[in-house]
């Protein structure tokens, strides 16, 4: 302290002293804001925004968990929105796509919508054909979470929990998922999830943004090159449900062991291609141990945008949009063709509550479920 008392000689040199040593903590500026974005059901739902320090911002909505927009720098230092998603909270409530959401309670497909655990067996509600898709007919993705405002707003963070009641979609148990998001200042967007049941449940929860690191709306993915760390994938039948094995991607056009551009093989004739309508298959993750593991690289050759992904789950279905036709017409009026944006949801493996050899996707009274992934970008 010694060095702070003012010296009257001079009082300017005093006055610069403490301004830049021992005024007691500059004030920090806040990473999140809120602005209202509609209501449903009576409950208010918000934009919160997070801002890091080195230029990226994302905008996150508490309906649906949705991410409905990220910007992160290219090669030039210029912030581009790398997510496709919509401009208005009617837009994603007549959506079918899952743009951004977090999905659950059973990401991907539960096949015949039926299981059984622990000798009973459970009928969930169907909407794929005849099987359950992303938690059924109104998953994680259409309700409204709770934030925690509790969080200060200073930290790029938002808190999110929703309570999925017992029997609901045909879940048994009264699970509560909490969602944190974070920006962290190595431009990663965090993601940890947690979840604790009141009764013996399955459970599967993932992200699902689709990523054009050429800009949303800005043209198909295909030219985008990806590296994913597996030696294995879980092939699926015509229904896109997995079969149960686990087959080496060798000598397939599932080998992204190298990268390779999404577009190289998609449209080689080949089954496991055919009954995705391209790339819709979950591949097994080389893990390392436990904890972060890199499961994905993507790099976008104009922009220079790099993302890599990496997660505590054993498997990352890696989607291609091939469901997307161009009638979604998303942010600033752009129309989202064919294969514009490519989903790399971290999880456990497709229909896992059906297929015994797979990772378990059992959680119990007592047990605490967590997960991380993080999207990290940088340019190349
Ligand atoms: C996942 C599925 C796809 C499709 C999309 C959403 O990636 O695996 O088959 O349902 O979600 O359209």
């Amino acid at each position: 302290m010694t060095q702070c008392l003012p010296n009257i000689l001079s009082l300017v040199a005093a006055a610069a002293i403490l301004f830049a040593g021992c005024s007691p903590s500059t004030p920090e500026s806040p990473r999140r804001s809120r602005a209202p974005f509609g209501t449903l059901g009576g409950k208010e739902v918000f934009l919160y925004t997070l801002r890091n320090k080195s230029g990226m911002e994302a905008r996150i909505t508490n309906y649906g968990g949705i991410v409905v927009s990220l910007l992160v720098p290219d090669k030039s230092n210029k912030p581009g929105d790398v997510v496709l998603g919509y401009d208005s909270l009617s837009s994603y409530l007549k959506a079918t796509s899952y743009f951004g959401a977090i999905v659950g309670r059973y990401g991907n497909r539960i096949g015949k919508g039926r299981f059984t655990l622990e000798g009973k067996e459970y009928a969930l509600n169907v909407n794929d054909g005849h099987n359950t898709l992303h938690g059924g007919l109104k998953g994680f993705d259409k309700v409204v979470w709770e934030a925690d405002e509790s969080i200060p707003a200073t930290q790029p963070s938002l808190s999110l929990s929703y309570l999925s009641r017992d029997g609901e979609e045909g879940f048994p148990g009264s699970l509560k998922a909490t969602v944190a998001y974070t920006l962290t200042d190595s431009n990663e967007l965090r993601i940890d999830y947690t979840a604790s049941t009141d009764k013996p449940t399955v459970l599967n929860l993932t992200h699902h943004s689709y990523f054009n690191l050429a800009g949303a709306g800005s043209g198909d993915i295909l030219s985008h090159e990806l590296m994913l760390n597996a030696d294995r994938f879980t092939p699926i039948d015509s229904g896109i449900i997995t079969t149960g094995e686990l087959k080496p991607v060798e000598g397939t056009p599932m080998d992204f062991r190298t990268p390779t551009a999404i577009g190289a093989r998609i449209g080689v004739k080949d089954d496991q291609l055919r009954f995705g309508r391209g790339y819709d298959h979950n591949w097994v993750l080389n893990r390392t141990g436990e904890g972060l593991s890199l499961a994905a690289r993507v790099w976008e050759k104009t922009s220079g945008r790099v993302m890599e992904v990496w997660t505590t789950e054993p498997g990352v279905q890696f989607y291609t949009g091939n469901f997307l036709d161009g009638t979604a017409i998303g942010k600033g009026g752009k129309a989202y063709a064919y294969r514009t944006g490519l989903c790399l949801e971290t999880q456990h493996f497709p229909d896992s509550p059906n297929k015994p050899t797979f990772p378990t996707t059992v959680l119990r009274p007592g047990e605490k479920f967590t997960s991380t992934t993080v999207y990290k970008f940088s340019v190349q």
